[in-house]
């Protein structure tokens, strides 16, 4: 047994106008009121931020974005600062998604310097890694998993107060269908806790929230949260209905 507060993200990607997202989160909002000992995320797109934190005000569902530039403002067009994100209502912040690291050329460095400037806005960044199938089949899982973590997180230090949350996805699971078996999400999040553990401390490493993502859907979600380090779920395709989502956010029903 363990503090740790599960987290059941949804990540709504670019998905949902604004009256659609305001329809979903309210519906959301409605399906999760009496939902006890779990947290809930949604991060719906930048033009319906505003909106949907309207909704969700008087609801313990926390808003995040699914991005954010790393300065806090300037000649960056088409960026969005954590400020930004902070002043519509948002939270916390996805950082590093694959789709964002695959299609949008984020590295590690840049989701480093997104990481820091999340926390310095009191924005909970959700810092996104996972091995690609290629990187699995060759045996470097453990490697990458390595290398995100230390340079995603590269010059943090823990200071009792830092909330941060890490979401192994691998990218093989997202939105294929094929789930990881819960032992193989296990192995990653007891991999990344100790590598957690050995870099900043026991104390930071046994009170962070590691989710899995990748194909999470009603019929697996109980299966892979028994698992002692996977503490919750980050949820893409399944989110977009709330009735589904709502089914996650019971994982214990
Ligand atoms: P999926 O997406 O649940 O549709 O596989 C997960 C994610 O990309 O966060």
């Amino acid at each position: 047994m363990n503090n740790r507060t599960p987290l059941i993200a949804g990540n709504w990607k670019m998905h949902k106008t604004g009256a659609q997202a305001v329809e979903a989160a309210s519906g959301l909002k409605r399906l999760v009121a009496s939902a006890t000992g779990v947290e809930v995320m949604i991060a719906p797109t930048f033009t319906a931020l505003y909106q949907v934190g309207q909704v969700l005000k008087g609801s313990p569902i926390a808003l995040a974005g699914q991005n954010l530039h790393w300065e806090s403002q300037g000649a960056f067009t088409g960026e969005i600062s954590a400020q930004m994100l902070a002043d519509a209502g948002c939270s916390q912040v996805i950082v590093g998604h694959s789709e964002r690291r695959q299609f949008f050329g984020e590295t590690d460095e840049t989701v480093n310097m997104k990481i820091k400037a999340a926390l310095s806005a009191n924005l909970t960044p959700v810092l996104c890694i996972g091995e690609s199938e290629t990187e699995r089949e060759a045996g470097n899982t453990f490697s990458v998993l390595d290398k995100q973590v230390r340079d995603g997180l590269n010059g943090f230090a823990f200071d009792g107060q830092a909330d941060i949350v890490v979401a192994y996805e691998p990218v093989w699971a997202i939105g294929t269908g094929k789930t990881a078996t819960r032992e193989q999400a296990q192995e990653a999040h007891l991999f990344i806790r100790n590598l957690l553990d050995s870099l900043f401390g026991k104390p930071f490493a046994s009170t962070v929230r590691i989710l899995y993502g990748g194909s999470v859907k009603p019929d697996n979600v109980k299966a892979l949260m028994e698992m002692p380090d996977v503490d919750g779920a980050l949820v893409g395709g399944a989110s977009l209905n709330p009735e589904t989502f709502s089914k996650l956010v019971f994982f214990n029903d």
